[in-house]
């Protein structure tokens, strides 16, 4: 008989790790109380799949991370899969923020094993609970050999994400997390992986970013845009110490009169501005009629979203302040 996969789960908190008071309770309850170990003692049916091994990182919602806790998922997942007997890598973690984990894990992670993210809307203790399913599935991805190559994948509600395109877009529904433009990478039918598409854009053992050595990220700031909006977020933000700026613009990245001259002042003073928009699916392209890049010595964030585009920006300017350099991390990850 073969030997069964080995899929690390590395536990960091959420709503797949909360209790509530009552079965029916799935809005007002506690995240991050139960243990990892117990997730995976909870769902028998692992073991059929995968050998497993669980390591409880920290108990966090996810709505409460600092860029420190990405450093250690991304350091844990590295030192798990560089292992010959580990096959994948499993994250269970709070909703709120998982893209944007999931998304820093598809940039730092130099490895071309599964890294698969997973969560839950639902707290373990209620009715119709989503966690065990989904968990079941992200230890099915990681344990498949398909996954492979795929960069960081997130499993929830069965469908199978790309890191890179997916994002939470309802406060409570399970269907909740959607790849808006480009869609899905696969499903899972019946706990095993079916998959239609590859990422092409770089990411894992293909990208350029390294978590070692980094005890720290450069801050970056998103400001919104809006009717009226002046340029005091962007002046304090820069004042504050932000080395760069993601302005998540109206429409195609756009922003007013005062935001714009808040922008070019913190160009000026060396913040790197990235422009990105507030709305969900589509690209920031660059020298549009209304503004100038070239001349404005501005970045543009192609179609990922403010948070995401922050969070290439901090491992960009992790290598270079050269804008030019910048935009071309836009143009390939
Ligand atoms: C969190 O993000 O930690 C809380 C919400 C959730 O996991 O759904």
């Amino acid at each position: 008989m073969q030997n069964k996969p080995k899929v690390v789960i590395l536990g960091t908190g959420g709503t797949i790790a909360g209790a509530g008071s009552s079965a029916t309770n799935v809005t007002g309850y506690r995240p991050s109380v139960i243990g990892v170990e117990e997730l995976v003692t909870a769902v028998p049916k692992l073991g059929e799949i995968a050998e497993l091994e669980a390591q409880q990182l920290f108990q966090v919602a996810s709505y409460l991370l600092e860029t420190s806790h990405w450093l250690k998922i991304a350091r844990a997942a590295t030192e798990a899969l560089a292992r010959s007997d580990v096959s994948g890598v499993v994250i269970t973690h709070g909703t709120d923020t998982l893209e944007e984990t999931a998304y820093f894990l598809h940039l730092t992670v130099r490895s071309e094993k599964p890294v698969v993210v997973t969560g839950a809307m639902r707290p373990a203790t209620a009715l119709s609970a989503d966690g065990p399913m989904n968990l079941y599935n992200a230890v099915s991805l990681a344990a498949s050999a398909e996954s492979a190559g795929k960069g960081v994948l997130v499993a929830m509600n069965d469908r199978i994400a790309c890191a890179r395109d997916v994002t939470k877009t309802h406060t409570s529904g399970l269907e909740t997390f959607r790849s808006t433009e480009y869609g899905n990478l696969g499903q899972m039918e019946n706990g095993v992986p079916r998959f239609y598409r590859v990422p092409l854009r770089r990411h894992t053992a293909f990208a350029e970013f390294a978590v070692a050595g980094l005890d720290d990220l450069p801050r970056v700031e998103i400001v919104t845009g809006y009717v009226g909006a002046t340029g005091a977020p962007i002046a304090a933000a820069v004042a504050d110490g932000a080395s760069g700026i993601v302005y998540a613009g109206t429409g195609a990245g756009n922003f007013t009169t005062a935001a714009r001259e808040a922008l070019v002042a913190a160009r000026r003073s060396g913040a790197v501005v990235v422009r990105a928009s507030r709305i969900a699916a589509g690209a920031v392209t660059r020298n549009t009629g209304h503004v100038d890049d070239d001349a404005l010595d501005f970045v543009v964030a192609d179609d990922l979203s403010p948070q995401k585009a922050r969070i290439l920006l901090m491992l960009g300017l992790t290598r270079t302040r050269d804008t030019r350099e910048l935009q071309r991390m836009f143009r390939t990850y």
